[in-house]
């Protein structure tokens, strides 16, 4: 592997464990202003210090995030398409590799649909992006199984994480599901979840537990932490259950029920 791509992949996966924490607050670019991400600046600025890295798309990246702030960037690249259309697979590659490097991203991120009717338009875009990324040694995180359409069990998510590192993704990040050592042990590069819908607290922690103890390299988590009552210590506590193997319940009694 280039340089380049291995030095930004450390940025994001911690070489100490093998292990990441990524804070998505990317939800914007398909849905808006949603929930808990409303003033970015004033709700996301306390959890910088606590995230590994930032996925993000580049209009907040510019007007929200201080350049200052050292966190590293994977930037959302894909879009073009809205929560208004039933269908969300008709994406494309809405950003340069150019523009991604000016933005210093230590990764780019785009969604792929497998199953949908646009599922080559994806893995055509995501092999182009890694064609592109390849040149300027910025690996590529593909999303999949975003979407309502197909049951996200173990047969379906392993079938499109596979597919996803086939075509040269450096990083995937998909759903949890049973059986999830097989979606894991299928694919030859690190998977990452997603935390999907707010839960509770402790079932959130418990994803991310049962998630790393399955074999994720992490979890790329967003409305779970940044919608939670209290998302310091809510970051605070997935930090603690990914990179210091504290169980859900440790994690939900120790640090974030602790009172600040
Ligand atoms: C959407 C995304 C989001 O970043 C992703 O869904 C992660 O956030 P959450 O934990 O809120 O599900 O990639 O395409």
């Amino acid at each position: 592997m280039d340089y380049g791509l291995k030095n930004r992949l450390s940025r994001i996966i911690k070489p100490k464990d093998n292990k990441t924490v990524m804070l998505a607050i990317d939800h914007g670019y398909f849905m808006g202003p949603t929930a808990g991400l409303e003033n970015i600046k004033r709700s996301i600025a306390p959890l910088l210090n606590y995230a590994d890295s930032l996925m993000l798309t580049r209009g907040i990246l510019r007007n929200q995030i201080d350049a200052g702030a050292g966190i590293p960037i994977v930037l959302r690249v894909s879009g073009g398409t809205s929560i208004l259309k039933d269908d969300l697979s008709d994406e494309d590659i809405t950003v340069s590799m150019e523009d991604a490097v000016r933005l210093n991203a230590s990764a780019v991120a785009l969604s792929i649909f497998i199953g949908s009717k646009n599922e080559k338009q994806g893995i055509i875009n995501l092999a182009r992006l890694v064609d592109e990324g390849n040149r300027y040694g910025i690996p590529v995180l593909a999303v999949t199984a975003v979407g309502r359409e197909m049951t996200r069990d173990a047969r379906y998510l392993s079938l499109a994480v596979r597919i996803a590192a086939e075509t040269g993704a450096s990083i995937v990040k998909t759903y949890y599901c049973d059986d999830f050592e097989r979606v894991v042990n299928t694919c030859p590069v690190p998977v990452v979840v997603a935390g999907g819908k707010k839960t509770g607290e402790e079932e959130a922690l418990e994803l991310a537990y049962n998630a790393i103890k399955r074999g994720a390299a992490g979890v790329d988590m967003g409305r779970n932490i940044f919608q939670s009552e209290k998302p310091v210590n809510m970051i605070k506590a997935v930090k603690a259950v990914v990179h210091k193997g504290l169980t859900a319940e440790e994690a939900y009694n120790t640090v974030y029920n602790i009172i600040k």
